[in-house]
């Protein structure tokens, strides 16, 4: 079986391979997601499979309407609407408790689960579509760099499943900021493009960052991510660059990533200079890609 590639104005082949239980990567503002209904369960674990994803590694729910959060958790206080109505439809996911009719496996039988809105309109008509959350993770094999076009998920998946809905290149090009909930102060799991000072403006309170040698707070964090085949070698010094020298931006880091392990280079020199020392959700992307945090 090859992977079909529909465009968005003809999702209905999409739609119905959900409700079968199939799985299928649609476009998302961040990254591409690889969707699965979240009251299937056979089709959430095939996600697991098809990824080679660690059984222990939590998905995020993805809905389209605010009431679609009910399904997912009965504890919903003040905090979680400040943020929903601030940056929903958005590049945010919103870790609560889960409520005991959403499958275990969902969220890797943690007690929690994590929900986002995504601003992307086919992702959102794709969901209405189905009317019922849309379980996704990133579209690619896991440990490899998410992927930010058709192209990126065809290479890793490619035969695996029926169906991938092309929506050109993601925007924003990095995964969603990741924030919980379900601790006495709010933390912050993932950095993303809403930056924690924008959060906590929001919020109107401050917002903890987990320290290092803390048990993984979000269990996805201790694996080595977004890596390409090629060593990543950071350099903070403009005199020590040489060889096949990248310098990043946030919206096209993994397509860089993937289009230099195309050519089969070696060794990927990523220049940070302070724009990029300052971007924390690039930083911390590029420290995982070259294995030097965990
Ligand atoms: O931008 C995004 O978030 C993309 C698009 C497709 O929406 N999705 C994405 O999913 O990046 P994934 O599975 O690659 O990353 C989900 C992250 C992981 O670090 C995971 O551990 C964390 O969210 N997470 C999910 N559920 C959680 C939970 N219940 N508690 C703590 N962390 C959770
Ligand atoms: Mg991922």
């Amino acid at each position: 079986m090859k992977t079909q590639v529909l465009q968005s104005s003809d999702l209905n082949p999409a739609v119905l391979a959900l409700k079968r239980g199939e799985l299928v990567a649609f476009p998302t503002e961040t990254v591409y997601g690889l969707g699965a209904p979240v009251f299937q369960e056979n089709a959430v674990k095939k996600i697991f499979e098809i990824k080679k994803r660690p059984a222990d590694n939590p998905l995020i729910a993805h809905i389209a309407r605010l009431d679609q959060a009910l399904f997912l958790s009965e504890r919903l206080d003040g905090l979680f609407y400040r943020l929903a109505e601030a940056f929903w439809p958005g590049p945010l996911t919103i870790v609560v408790e889960r409520k005991k009719e959403v499958p275990p496996i969902v969220s890797a039988n943690y007690p929690s689960i994590a929900i986002r809105m995504p601003m992307h309109l086919t992702a959102l008509e794709l969901i209405t579509r189905l009317d019922e959350p849309l379980v996704a993770p990133s579209a690619n094999l896991s440990g490899k760099p998410s992927p930010t076009r058709v192209q990126d998920v065809l290479e890793d998946l490619d035969g695996n499943i029926p169906y991938c809905i092309d929506g050109g290149s993601c925007l924003i090009g990095i995964e969603s900021t990741v924030i919980s909930l379900i601790h006495k102060q709010p933390t912050l799991l993932r950095p993303g493009k809403i930056t924690k000072e924008i959060l906590e403006e929001v919020l109107g309170q401050e917002i903890r960052v987990p320290q290092k040698g803390e048990p993984a707070l979000s269990p996805g964090m201790k694996y080595r991510h977004y890596a390409p085949k090629a060593r990543i070698r950071l350099v903070f010094k403009k005199d020590e660059l040489k060889g096949n020298v990248l310098i990043p931006t946030a919206e096209l880091l993994y397509m860089n990533l993937r289009e230099m392990d195309r050519k089969d280079v070696e060794e990927i020199v990523v220049y940070c200079d302070e724009k990029v020392r300052k971007d924390a959700a690039l930083m911390n992307r590029l420290l995982r890609a070259a294995g030097q945090i965990l």
